[in-house]
Order: structure tokens, then sequence, then C-alpha cells
């Protein structure tokens, strides 16, 4: 079941019980601004331990790591791709991130996860097509989830993927 909802995904899993919730990294993995800052804020420092002993995370990849203080159990990190504006497959790089993050969930056994607008921040992603690689992807994979969330932060976010879910 997808269901599409606004807060911030730090604070998942009080009332929506998510097995992990993804973050939108950097190669380095070392930490950043946006929903990469709120989530080792919320984490502690254990995480970025935990990050520093993966070496970094390609584009389009996915590395799982444990929540630590955060309520959600795991913390799946991908790296989105920087918009430039269509012309660098980025559009097939954010398929990807969202495919790999799916993939590494499942290959761990876990049946509910959280995802931000990845890319669409500090990335420059536009909103309304990262919306509809991000929904497409979640349908493919609804099936074998027992939840899969869209975590909206702010309300254009939310309208557009309203928008989306409700189109079927
Ligand atoms: N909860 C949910 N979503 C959030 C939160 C939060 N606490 N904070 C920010 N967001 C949303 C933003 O509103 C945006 O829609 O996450 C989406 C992704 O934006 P960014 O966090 O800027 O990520 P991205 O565009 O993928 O850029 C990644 O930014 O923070 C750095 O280290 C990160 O270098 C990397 C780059």
């Amino acid at each position: 079941m997808i269901e599409v909802i606004q807060a911030d995904i730090t604070t998942l899993d009080g009332v929506l019980a998510v097995d992990a919730i993804v973050n939108a990294a950097n190669e380095s993995l070392l930490g950043g601004g946006g929903v990469d800052g709120a989530i080792h804020c919320a984490a502690g420092p254990e995480l970025l331990a935990a990050c520093r002993a993966l070496g970094g995370c390609p584009t389009g990849e996915a590395r799982i790591t444990p929540g630590f203080r955060l309520p959600a159990r795991w913390v799946i990190h991908t790296v989105g791709p920087v918009w430039h504006g269509g012309t660098r497959h980025e559009a097939e790089c954010l398929a990807a991130c969202y495919r790999n993050s799916f993939e590494l969930a499942l290959q761990h056994g876990l049946r509910s996860i959280a995802f931000p607008a990845i890319g669409t921040g500090v990335y420059g992603y536009p909103k309304r097509q990262a919306a509809s690689i991000a929904m497409a992807a979640m349908r493919e994979f609804s099936p074998r989830f027992a939840r899969i969330i869209a975590c909206c932060h702010g309300e254009e976010d939310l309208r557009i993927y309203r928008e989306l879910l409700a189109l079927g």
C-alpha cells in the first residue's frame, strides 16, 4: 500500500511504523544539509561513524545502516542525481535510487519504507518529474511491501504526490 503524508521523516515510526527511512545523501555519505542533515542530527554520531565505514556511495546506488537514535531501525542512504536540465540521464539515475533502495530493503527482509522526495532540494530535480519517477517505482514495488510511504516535507510536494497517487 502506498501512503502520502506530510511529516519530518526523522520522526517516523511514531504512529506510522516503518522499518526503514531513506536518506537523500551525497556520494561521501558524510552528511550534509536538508534531509541528510536532519537524519544525521536525529540518529546521532554513531550514524556518521557507520557511514564513514561504508566508504561512500555512487550516485544512483543505495547503502544501509542501522538507525541508531532514530525511531526507524534502518536508514537506507541513496544518492540522487544533480539536476543538469535532464541531459545527463538524471531520470534513469533517480529511478535507480528508488529501485536500489527497494531492493536493498527486500534483501534485509524489510516490509515498510519511507522516502523523502530524493533529489528535489539541493540537487534541484524538478518536483513533479521527480515525483512521477518516485510514484512509478513505488507502484512497481508495492506488491512486495506492507507499507510504502512518500514522506513529503512541504505543501507543494504533498499536493503533487497526492495528485499522482489519485491518478492510479
Ligand atoms: N523530512 C522529510 N523530507 C525532508 C526533510 C525532512 N526532515 N528535510 C528536507 N526534506 C525534503 C526537502 O524538502 C526535499 O523535498 O527532502 C527533499 C530532498 O531535498 P534535500 O535534502 O536537499 O536532498 P537532495 O535534493 O537529494 O540533495 C542532496 O543535499 O543535504 C545535502 O548531503 C546532501 O549533498 C546532499 C544533497
